[in-house]
């Protein structure tokens, strides 16, 4: 279907139709909060936000503390997406923006460069998988346009982090010795900045201090020089020869003229409720909002009716979840990938007549083949990885500004590629295009030919960094995940349980989750869903039973992205950070 048989079909739909909580990754704070999957990187941006600086200074100096501590996850080597809402901001009035500093195909790309290559696993580990990173740009950018701190100030703590270490916790340690088993002998003695500084050799345990004086120096570089510090001089030098060293096309050129673009964000309503979220080419806020708007019109929770919603998704409506993401991500595979290089619908995918038409093909009793979703067909299967190299944040300030901000080198430690000398792991975001036409790329997700690799073109995203507004336009959530496609349902379903179930923050992102991308047809549930029984707060037996008598195929995965979630109410900030990586949130 084109899309202006899409909009034609719509037409006629239309005219038819403060003190810690006792929970610790979980903490109440007054007047600023901060929530990232990391406690050094939470504290950060408080210390910034305890300075006086507003939510674009807290996220921007939390995110070059992610660099450094989680570099397995995100990082100077990748690119990532900020949503900014300032209603009342003291030095900018109000701010409504989104950034996107996504990591871009570099000149020499070209549609079947992963079709024809012989290098194997070119679009996860080779340097054809390294896509010109962005998050240096995008940061430095939303510092000189929205903060009010200087870069020193910004960047000290994460230098501090470099130099002085961080210790190793368990969410560390299973990346980086999944990580190291990947490696060769030959790749263990010619990546030192990988195998030794940030793995130790594959010998890492908890309570282990990770030292990186080489990203250290990198950070200060940009500190001093601003975005030269990294896409010129040595920074620029040490990644165009680790891209060089392994077959990579990335050239000086290409970091010089990278931009990162500031665009509108999406705008949604959901539950008399906005939801700002991030338009493409991340693939999150439609997909997103899309899900929302169906569930919606069937009456999940009981929305859209009088009754009081209850307390806890209940297990005859976890089948209206699970079809609304069916559609939302068939819808995702077909129409979505940068609009700067193809039209996309994407105000037709979220719009009332649409997700009204979309809602009626639900059968309340059973669930449907594939085809029956969204505007395509498609089959594919292949087990999701254990983990993904993603990070989001999320800061409320004390005047009511908040920042959602996701970050991506891909796949943990991204390339798997250091840029030696500098201490970050370049990205393997070029996995994220289509990059062998009719397959699945490594979560799983096969997508359309709009989504090929071109010069200058950004990969097809799922991060979701979603700011909720009330009715008067006040920021009552924040929230986005890492996890690859379970970024979208991860941080549906928190928001659902925060906004619909009113669950507090903490409970909110620590209930058990479920996934599904549409292809594979297949409902994958957390173990405490799937090995849960009735003593289950969330009755997981029962839910099981739901899902199989309404046709679903269940699979288990073993978690459903990690979520950072800050809630506001009558009380206060309610900031939690994800139990399944580890973070603690900071504020004031
Ligand atoms: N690299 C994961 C994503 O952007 O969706």
């Amino acid at each position: 279907m084109t899309i202006t048989r899409l909009a034609a079909a719509l037409v006629a739909i239309a005219c038819v139709a403060a003190p810690a909580s006792a929970q610790p990754h979980a903490g109440d704070f007054q007047l600023g909060a901060v929530a990232a999957d990391h406690p050094l990187a939470s504290e950060a941006g408080a210390q910034m936000l305890r300075l006086g600086g507003n939510a674009v200074d807290a996220a921007v100096a939390t995110s070059f503390t992610l660099s450094v501590v989680r570099p397995q996850s995100c990082g100077i080597g990748g690119g990532g997406f900020m949503v900014i809402y300032l209603p009342d901001d003291p030095t900018h009035g109000r701010v409504l923006t989104a950034i996107n500093y996504r990591e871009t195909a570099p000149a020499g790309a070209t549609p079947d460069m992963f079709e024809t290559t012989e290098l194997p696993d070119a679009s996860t580990r080779s340097a054809l998988a390294v896509a010109v990173p962005g998050t240096v740009a995008g940061l430095l950018y939303a510092l000189d346009h929205y903060g009010t701190l200087d870069r020193a100030t910004i960047l000290r703590p994460a230098i501090d982090a470099g130099e002085a270490g961080f210790t190793a916790d368990a969410s560390y340690v299973q990346a980086a010795r999944t990580t190291a088993k990947k490696l060769t002998p030959e790749q263990r003695t010619d990546r030192p900045a990988l195998w030794e500084t940030l793995l130790h050799e594959g010998q890492i345990t908890e309570g282990d201090l990770v030292r990186n004086p080489q990203q250290a120096a990198a950070l200060a570089a940009i500190a001093e020089h601003g975005r030269d510090g990294f896409y010129a001089g040595t920074v620029a030098e040490h990644i165009l020869r680790a891209c060089a060293a392994h077959g990579g096309i990335i050239t000086a050129a290409d970091l010089r003229d990278y931009q990162p673009a500031e665009i509108k964000p999406l705008l949604f309503t959901f539950d008399g409720k906005t939801i700002l979220a991030m338009p493409p080419p991340s693939s999150g806020g439609v997909t997103l909002c899309e899900a929302l708007g169906i569930a919606e019109r069937l009456g999940y929770a009981g929305l859209g009716s009088p009754a009081p919603n209850p307390p806890a998704p209940g297990p005859d409506n976890t089948h209206l979840l699970v079809e609304s993401l069916k559609h939302a991500f068939a819808d995702r595979a077909e129409w979505l990938a940068d609009p700067a290089f193809c039209a996309v619908p994407t105000d037709t995918l979220i719009c009332a007549p649409y997700l009204t038409v979309r809602a009626a093909t639900v059968d309340p009793a059973h669930t449907q083949p594939p085809a029956s979703y969204g505007t395509r067909n498609g089959d594919t299967a292949r087990a999701l990885p254990e983990d993904s190299g993603t990070s989001h944040l999320s800061v409320i300030d004390q005047w009511g500004g908040a920042v959602a901000c996701t970050e991506t080198i891909n796949l943990e430690f991204g390339s798997m590629i250091p840029a030696e000398g500098a201490g970050f792991c370049l990205n393997n975001e070029m996995d994220d295009f289509t990059t062998i036409r009719g397959q699945p790329n490594a979560f799983g997700l096969v997508q359309s030919d709009r989504n090929l690799p071109q010069p200058g073109k950004r990969p097809l995203s799922s991060m979701s960094p979603t700011i909720v507004l009330d009715a008067h336009g006040q920021v009552i959530a924040v929230a986005g995940a890492s996890g690859g496609p379970r970024i979208i349902t991860g941080t549906m379903q928190v928001l659902l349980n925060a906004l619909v179930h009113d669950m507090p923050a903490a409970d909110a992102v620590a209930a058990p989750r479920l996934h599904h991308q549409w292809m594979p047809d297949q409902v994958r549930l957390e173990p405490r869903l799937c090995a849960g029984g009735p003593d289950e707060a969330t009755n997981a037996a029962a839910l099981r039973e739901a899902l199989i008598s309404r046709g679903h195929t269940l699979g288990a995965i073993d978690a459903v992205g990690v979520v950072q979630l800050i809630t506001r109410d009558d009380s206060g900030l309610h900031a939690a950070c994800d139990p399944r990586k580890g973070g603690r949130p900071a504020g004031h």
